[in-house]
């Protein structure tokens, strides 16, 4: 194996015998070394742009994606998802009962991915997410004024005596308040992680999924002649028309909830969700994973690492992203299975480090 000679035989302080892999030595010898391309779900500010088929760095990995995959070729095309007919359902159950669905499973099992996946499939749009943690307020996922950025620009303007600033680029509807702006497809929401935050947060996210709409005090109090307000969104660029302070929402947001299980929730918020358990992937769903994500080459020779990845996670839980990862090193040449390495990339997930 090329990368275990590169490793094994020869001096480190040989330039020519080091594999191509190794990006930095750790012999303090500075070098211009050009970055490989990076992996497919790990690229970034290309997800809009339209690159043409043919054009642009393409990994070998990513042009043998199977056919059938009916996005675009190139970086622009969103990661494959893989989920069984049995599970498609149930988002189906939820899309018409116009209901949140409520996705858990263990970590790396594709639920985050999910929402992405619906919007993509749905044509919705880029996803609404929403990433919930201790200090996650409702409040603030509906809307943020900012008080104190207006009274400056208000002082501001007056000095140099021109008009007030409108009060609507001082209101910003966040990705709760944004995916219930009427109008149009429905949005897609991802409330990530639910069960990071408050213990009241699941009620309050029901309140407002039950009303539909939210008041924004600032706006409602304002004079009649005012009582039609643009505001920001969470997408830049695009705007909100607040009536009288008020949003109802017209086509209930799809909303994808997922939780690792960290808290239990209300039993009147369990009620009005649908449930989606994630299974974790077994072998030939990861071999299926690993294709879609990499192409059918890098499953040549993979069964070593496979076998490594399962032994481990029948110990402890281990995430599907990190067999991509091993994959993804391994396709580039690296002697994964190396001691320390499989470690640092097969490593166990939660708990203390
Ligand atoms: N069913 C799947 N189909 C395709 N890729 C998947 C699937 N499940 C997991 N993955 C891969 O694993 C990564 C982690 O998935 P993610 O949705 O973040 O998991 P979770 O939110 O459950 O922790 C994804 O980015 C994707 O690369
Ligand atoms: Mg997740």
């Amino acid at each position: 194996m090329s990368a275990e000679a590169g490793r094994e035989g020869g001096s480190p302080m040989n330039p020519r015998e080091e594999p191509g892999w190794r990006l930095f030595r750790g012999d303090g010898v500075p070098r211009h070394v050009e970055m490989p391309p990076a992996p497919p779900w790990r690229r970034f500010g290309a997800g809009e742009r339209e690159v043409p088929a043919g054009e642009g760095e393409v990994p070998a990995g990513e042009r043998e994606v199977p056919a059938g995959e009916r996005a675009p070729s190139g970086p622009a095309r969103p990661a494959p998802y893989l989920i069984g007919p049995e599970h498609a359902d149930v988002v189906n159950a939820a899309l018409h009962l116009r209901r949140p669905l409520l996705v858990t499973g263990s970590p790396g099992t594709g639920k985050s991915s999910l929402a992405r996946a619906i919007a993509h499939e749905m044509d919705l749009g880029e996803v609404l997410r929403w990433p919930v943690n201790s200090r996650s307020t409702v409040q603030d996922a509906l809307y943020r004024y900012d008080a104190i950025g207006r009274l400056r620009e208000t002082a501001l303007t007056r000095d140099r005596g021109e008009a007030e600033p409108d009060i609507g680029t001082f209101v910003r509807l966040g990705p709760l308040g944004t995916a219930l702006v009427p109008g149009g497809r429905p949005r897609v929401l991802l409330v990530d992680e639910l069960d990071k935050g408050d213990v009241d947060l699941p009620n309050d996210l029901l309140t407002v999924f039950e009303e539909g709409e939210f008041e924004i005090p600032e706006l409602a109090r304002l004079p009649e002649e005012q009582s039609v307000v643009e505001v920001l969104t969470e997408r830049a660029g695009e705007r909100a028309t607040v009536r009288r302070g008020r949003l109802v929402c017209e086509e209930f947001p799809v909303v994808v909830i997922t939780s690792n299980g960290e808290r239990d929730f209300p039993p009147a918020f369990l009620r009005r969700c649908v449930r989606l358990e994630l299974p974790t992937p077994d072998e030939s769903r990861l071999r299926a994973i690993v294709t879609a994500h990499l192409g059918d080459d890098a499953l040549e020779d993979v069964d070593q690492l496979l076998d490594a990845f399962l032994r481990r996670r029948a110990a402890r839980e281990l995430a599907t992203d990190q067999l991509l990862n091993a994959v993804f090193l391994r396709a580039g040449g690296m002697d994964v299975t190396a001691d320390g390495l499989l470690e640092a990339v097969l490593h166990r997930l939660g708990g203390a480090v």
